[in-house]
């Protein structure tokens, strides 16, 4: 069939492929979720139920996207990283972010009531995404470990925080000022010597953040023997030393 008059408008759509032999990382943000935490009373300053229900919905991801080797969550937000010779959707950055992120969304809502069993969205949760790639094994790690200290500062902060807030009976404005200027050593100090609480025996899902990645788990047969199935599971590790990165060495290497 002859083409119409208004083909040509195609060619204004811009080529957006990413550049080959790089990891692509999709990264998904709850907008506004300091809001929609305190709307939906997310406990403070971790609550087990929503990180359980990101950790959900990034697995739906993981799930769908068979080339996304490990992602990496906490707070609002998770990583997914893709193999660096994927050819998922032509390696087209728009196509890749828009459908994580609209999967990850409504993975969200969708398994809300299985965290949530009591109470709905109280209006649609909504999540940014964005493609950020890089060409290294080296930058892909200082990538992931950028994320992980993120969640090591922010939640021994917020612990600490809260805390004063909850048990020292401090107003927010005064735990705030208590805080300025404060190094890790000195937070882990008042959690310790004011609240007795040690802050390296608190949940690791909470300290560390919590990795997906693929693993072959023995499963039963019916008659009775095992079979080994790829399987989605959840650590929560450090993926800022070398350890994880020498027993997985896997992850990082073209296949
Ligand atoms: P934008 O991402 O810029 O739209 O803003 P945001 O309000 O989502 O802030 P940001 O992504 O920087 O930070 C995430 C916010 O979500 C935190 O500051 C908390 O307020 C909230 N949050 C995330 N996880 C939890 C949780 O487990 N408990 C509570 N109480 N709040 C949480
Ligand atoms: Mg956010």
């Amino acid at each position: 069939m002859a083409k119409s008059k208004f083909e040509y408008v195609r060619l204004f759509e811009a080529d957006d492929r990413c550049l080959p032999n790089t990891w692509i990382v999709i990264r998904v943000d709850g907008k506004g979720f300091h809001k929609f935490s305190t709307e939906h009373e997310y406990e403070k300053p971790n609550d087990i139920k929503a990180l359980s229900l990101m950790n959900r919905a990034a697995t739906s991801v993981m799930e769908e996207f068979k080339d996304v080797c490990l992602a990496y969550g906490q707070s609002d937000e998770y990583s997914f990283v893709f193999r660096k010779e994927t050819q998922a959707y032509s390696r087209r950055s728009a196509k890749l972010s828009t459908n994580v992120c609209s999967l990850f969304t409504s993975a969200f809502v969708y398994y809300w009531n299985e965290h949530f069993p009591t109470s709905k969205p109280r209006y649609p949760p909504v999540f940014d995404g964005r493609t950020v790639l890089y060409p290294s094994n080296q930058n892909i790690r200082d990538y992931l470990s950028w994320r992980q200290a993120d969640c090591h500062i922010n939640n021994l902060y917020n612990t600490t925080f809260w805390a004063l807030i909850l048990k020292g009976g401090l107003t927010p404005a005064e735990a705030e000022n208590k805080l300025k200027g404060t190094l890790s050593g000195d937070k882990n100090e008042i959690l310790f010597s004011q609240f007795g609480l040690n802050y390296n025996t608190e949940p690791e899902m909470l300290r560390k953040g919590t990795v997906l990645v693929r693993r072959k788990v023995p499963v039963a047969l019916p008659n009775g023997g095992t079979r080994e199935k790829s399987q989605i599971v959840q650590e929560h590790v450090d993926i800022i030393g070398d350890e994880f990165w020498n027993t997985n060495s896997h992850l990082l290497t073209v296949t």
